[in-house]
């Protein structure tokens, strides 16, 4: 693993994206008979924490969730797939973006379901204090535009935050 004040390589998007899925079971489910927010929150965490943890190669926690928006319900039985990959890497922090869909089983077509911006902080797994990742290296145009509006919105962050 890297020294904190080691120079690190750049990393390319496609080494830490992250695709997940789930089925949404009876205890997953509001009494609608549809998944809960909460649960597709928690999903949306771990798939993202999954993507910053590949992009840092160290432990990472949950430093901001931004909006999050819900725009179709998912019912029980249904087929959940969340892609999640890094936009922007900051000094120790990354910002992940992660897109919700469900999946169609019969034909495979997907439906948005929700998407959520998250920013990660790379910690020293000795003494959990917040260590410098990898910078990321956008690749293609969408790539490139991901991380451009990332920026945009880690500044926007960082204003609020003071
Ligand atoms: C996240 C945490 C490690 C940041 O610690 P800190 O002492 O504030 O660290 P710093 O001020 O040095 O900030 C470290 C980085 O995190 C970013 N950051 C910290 N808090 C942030 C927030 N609320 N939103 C966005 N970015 C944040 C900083 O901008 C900085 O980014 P950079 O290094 O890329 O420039 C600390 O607040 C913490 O441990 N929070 C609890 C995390 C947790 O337990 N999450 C699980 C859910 S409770």
């Amino acid at each position: 693993m890297s020294q904190p004040n080691e120079v690190l390589l750049p990393r390319p998007v496609t080494a830490s994206k992250v695709e997940m899925t789930e089925i949404v079971f009876p205890n997953d489910a509001n009494p609608l008979g549809n998944a809960m927010g909460g649960r597709v929150m928690h999903w949306i965490d771990i798939c993202a924490a999954v993507c910053a943890g590949r992009h840092a190669r160290t432990p990472v926690v949950t430093a901001n969730v931004d909006n999050i928006d819900f725009l179709n319900p998912v019912p029980v039985g249904g087929i959940v797939v969340l892609l999640a990959s890094v936009n922007f890497a900051g000094r120790t922090s990354m910002e992940v973006g992660v897109k919700v869909w469900q999946e169609d089983r019969a034909t495979g077509t997907r439906k948005h379901v929700a998407s959520a911006y998250l920013t990660f902080v790379s910690l020293d797994p000795v003494t959990k204090a917040p260590r410098t990742v990898p910078p990321l290296a956008p690749e293609t145009d969408d790539e490139r535009r991901r991380f451009e509006a990332a920026k945009q919105r880690r500044a926007h962050r960082l204003a609020q935050r003071k």
